[in-house]
């Protein structure tokens, strides 16, 4: 069974998709991966990566023969029987999941019961139901995923789990989804459709909940007296906590958590639950977003004119997702304050330009701290690490005041060459 291979079709070859797609063609299936626009099948078509990825590019390359782009659902519907659905589902200005990609791919597909629909899409809970009703005797399986920008390829092909969900009806179908991840090693937990859709939901909640929770627990230390870095540790070495996910920070951000907790919450409202905890988890991100701006006027007093460089824009390091990302707030904010703002994000900056109001694009971190007043480290980039702090930085700053957000640099090195040094939890 493992060695079988299929033809498969992915549809939607954005970030999701596209790692998928190549995954799969690299676990030696053939693949047809279907996208609306025209610009990014051509160049996939060419081996171009429109993304940051990393080894992404290496293996679309790598699996060309067997990674097929096309604008063509017919195309995709005559070579493919399994249909892994890879399309967005942003929130819609309701705060519920916006499928109306997912319904287009439905409306394409037609009555067709020779292929079956594999939902990579993270979906409201119900969704899987709702679909099989209206397409009833056809194949669903839900197979969320549970990769992270910048490991993406890493998760795919090591994952912690697989979870494959389907109901009655579709259990054939689900053995072949189970199959194509067999050679993987990892453990397939079979469940039914809802509870898959549900396990997705949740455990991106849960995360977004253990780190509102040790942005917290930062906070308070900060008022107490105590390291979160010392906390976090001696917290994390209790088995049933882990150590994983408990780096106090800016907030959290990116494509999946907001929209994903948002999502939890709205579908728990609208079955008529309040989601209390999930509401705090927000607003403790929303409120941690901010405190930047509480620590740099500790210092500075009035913001009013005062030069702020932040360094870093995505999200997250190894991407150039700025989605959700605290740069975003911290630039308003920070202009509504009367600051002059600039920026730099080895990758990210471009992309942001538009969102970050008047702040100005930097070409490098030494250009963006050349004569601020202070320097908030936004994302972890491993370069921002590297830099000279104490010298090259140091000396082209007008006041060596840094808040690091993310807890990333030296602390000891920069207070003992003169900076005011600002963590977050320390
Ligand atoms: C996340 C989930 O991890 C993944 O399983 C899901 O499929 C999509 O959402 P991703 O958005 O790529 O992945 O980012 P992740 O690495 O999980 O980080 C999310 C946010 O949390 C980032 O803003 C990150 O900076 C922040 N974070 C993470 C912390 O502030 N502290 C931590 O300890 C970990």
């Amino acid at each position: 069974m493992t060695d079988e291979k299929e033809a498969i079709g992915v549809i939607g070859v954005g970030w999701v998709g596209l790692v998928t797609a190549a995954c799969f063609a690299e676990l030696g299936h053939e693949v047809w991966g279907r996208d609306i626009v025209p610009e990014k099948v051509e160049s996939l078509a060419r081996g171009e990566v429109p993304i940051h990825e990393p080894g992404l590019p290496e293996l679309v390359t790598k699996n060309a023969e067997r990674l097929h782009f096309t604008t063509d659902m017919g195309e995709t519907l005559e070579h493919a029987r399994l249909l892994f659905v890879a399309v967005d589902t942003p929130p819609s200005y309701s705060g519920d999941a916006d499928l109306s990609r997912v319904e287009t791919v439905l409306d394409e597909l037609g009555d067709s019961d020779r292929h079956a629909l594999v939902m990579k899409s993270t979906v409201p809970v119900g969704t899987g139901r709702s679909i099989q009703r209206r397409r009833a005797g056809t194949g669903y399986v839900s197979n969320p995923e549970f990769l992270k920008e910048g490991s993406a390829v890493a998760d795919f092909m090591k994952p912690d789990r697989v979870v494959v969900g389907a109901d009655e009806g579709s259990s054939g179908f689900a053995d072949r989804v189970a199959a194509l991840y067999e050679p993987l090693g990892a453990r397939i937990l079979r469940t039914d459709v809802a509870s898959a859709e549900m396990i997705k939901l949740a455990s991106n909640a849960f995360l977004a909940t253990k780190i509102s929770f040790i942005n917290e627990i930062a906070n308070v230390s900060e008022e107490l007296g105590a390291d979160v870095l010392q906390v976090a540790e001696g917290m994390g070495l209790d088995d049933r906590i882990g150590p994983k996910f408990l780096r106090a920070g800016i907030g959290w951000g990116g494509s999946c958590f907001p929209k994903d907790v948002q999502a939890l919450k709205q579908l728990a409202g609208n079955s008529g639950y309040h989601f209390q905890l999930l509401t705090a988890v927000i607003e403790v991100n929303e409120l941690q977003k901010r405190r930047t701006i509480g620590k740099l006027q500790k210092h500075l007093g009035s913001l009013e004119g005062k030069e702020v460089a932040l360094l870093g824009v995505a999200f997250k390091p190894d991407t150039d997702d700025i989605r959700e990302a605290t740069s975003l707030v911290l630039s308003g904010r920070l202009q509504g304050e009367g600051a002059h703002v600039r920026v730099y994000d080895p990758v990210a900056a471009l992309r942001a330009n538009s969102m970050l109001g008047g702040a100005r694009i930097c070409e490098s971190a030494l250009e963006a701290v050349e004569g601020a007043d202070a320097v908030v480290l936004v994302t972890e980039w491993p370069e921002f690490g590297e830099l000279d702090w104490t010298g090259d930085v140091k000396s082209r700053m007008r006041v060596p005041l840094v808040v690091d957000g993310r807890n990333f640099l030296d602390r000891e090195a920069l207070v003992e060459a003169g900076f005011t040094y600002e963590g977050i939890g320390r």
